[in-house]
């Protein structure tokens, strides 16, 4: 690729910004530049996890009530460092972090615009040791210029006010996935230069699939409606054969989604009754995605991005997929979500 062609990450957002908000300070691109940093940083350790002694658990447990592994810890404090010093970050708010970490308290409205980020900082650290696919998640907010009196309230918006969404999969490459609001592009980091380079420009996702992605040790404690849902995908009654592929990382399950079609399911358990996935840091930033991508994302009943938060952790059920494969799930729900 001739140095003509590269595209990096922070020249298309500040195309991006041009494009969309010629007056915008070009404070949002220095901001992804923040998560770049912070997702080289971990690409870097995650790929030399097996020789420096980065594996294993803590001996701390997170809010979440998991055990928190290393690269957890090394990943959330590489993210809360390099938003940190960006200069417009008010709150960030992490998986890891019981309560949001407040940036910059006061705002006599000299600080030009200011943003929130939410972040899933290691996204399937179970599979850490295994050398499986793993990533981190993350949405952008804009911080209302309205004084509140706790940065929770900074935080707690619905999926619809992300101002961006995206990924950093480190997988067989290390790829950052962001949408602005102007559809999806898919970056690949280019280690001999050390910058994200565009590879996938306007990512869409298929119509229609042909692999549907759940855990289904969990199957007989599914909603009714979604093991008749999980019968009929097996049973070729719409000539597709469906196969199955789970990895157990959200962010890998997603990618594979977003290029292939098809369905991702974390449906209500017996275990976690509302799902596993937490809605702010998880389940908006992929419903995002999804939707910029031509696919849809709901709760079964409701679009994820119409939820309203009440909690910064709060679990969600997702289904997240190709057009198809969603409007089939939303006839077995019977009740059509408002989407
Ligand atoms: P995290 O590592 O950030 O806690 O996320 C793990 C999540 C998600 O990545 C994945 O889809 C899901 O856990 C897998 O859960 P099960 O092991 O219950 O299938
Ligand atoms: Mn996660
Ligand atoms: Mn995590």
């Amino acid at each position: 690729m001739s140095s003509a062609s590269i595209m990096t990450a922070p020249q298309h957002i500040q195309e991006q910004q041009r494009k969309h908000a010629p007056g915008a300070s070009g404070d949002f691109s220095w901001l992804l530049t923040g998560i770049t940093l912070a997702g080289k940083m971990v690409a870097a350790e995650v790929r030399r996890a097996g020789l420096n002694d980065v594996l294993g658990a803590t001996d701390d447990v997170n809010v979440q009530g998991e055990v928190q592994q290393q690269l957890d810890v090394f990943a959330n404090n590489a993210l809360i460092h390099c938003l940190g010093s960006r200069g417009n970050v008010g709150v960030l708010a992490s998986e890891e972090n019981e309560n949001p970490v407040v940036v910059r308290d006061s705002r006599d409205g000299n600080h030009g615009d200011e943003y929130v980020v939410v972040f899933d900082p290691l996204d399937g650290s179970s599979n850490i040791d295994l050398n499986v696919s793993v990533g981190t998640i993350f949405a952008i907010f804009r911080r209302d210029s309205a004084d509140t009196d706790s940065p929770e309230k900074d935080v707690l918006k619905p999926g619809i006010e992300q101002l961006a969404a995206g990924y950093v999969l480190y997988g067989s490459s290390t790829m950052l996935v962001y949408t602005t609001g102007d559809g999806v592009d898919g970056f690949t980091l280019d280690p001999m230069i050390g910058a994200f380079v565009l590879s996938h420009p306007k990512i869409k996702m298929p119509e229609k699939g042909n692999i549907y992605s759940v855990n289904e040790a969990y199957a007989d404690s599914f909603p009714t409606y979604c093991r008749h849902y999980l019968h009929w995908l097996k049973s070729g009654t719409d000539d597709t054969v469906y196969r199955s592929r789970y990895i157990g990382s959200l962010v890998a399950d997603f990618h594979r989604t977003l290029l292939k079609g098809g369905i991702f399911m974390y449906p209500g358990t017996g275990i976690y009754k509302d799902g596993k996935l937490r809605l702010m840091y998880e389940a908006n930033p992929i419903a995002f995605l999804a939707e910029q991508a031509g696919g849809l994302a709901t709760t079964g009943f409701e679009r994820i991005l119409d939820i309203e938060p009440t909690d910064i952790h709060q679990r969600t059920p997702l289904f997240v997929g190709s057009r198809y494969e969603m409007e089939q799930l939303h006839a077995f729900a019977k009740k059509p979500p408002k989407v």
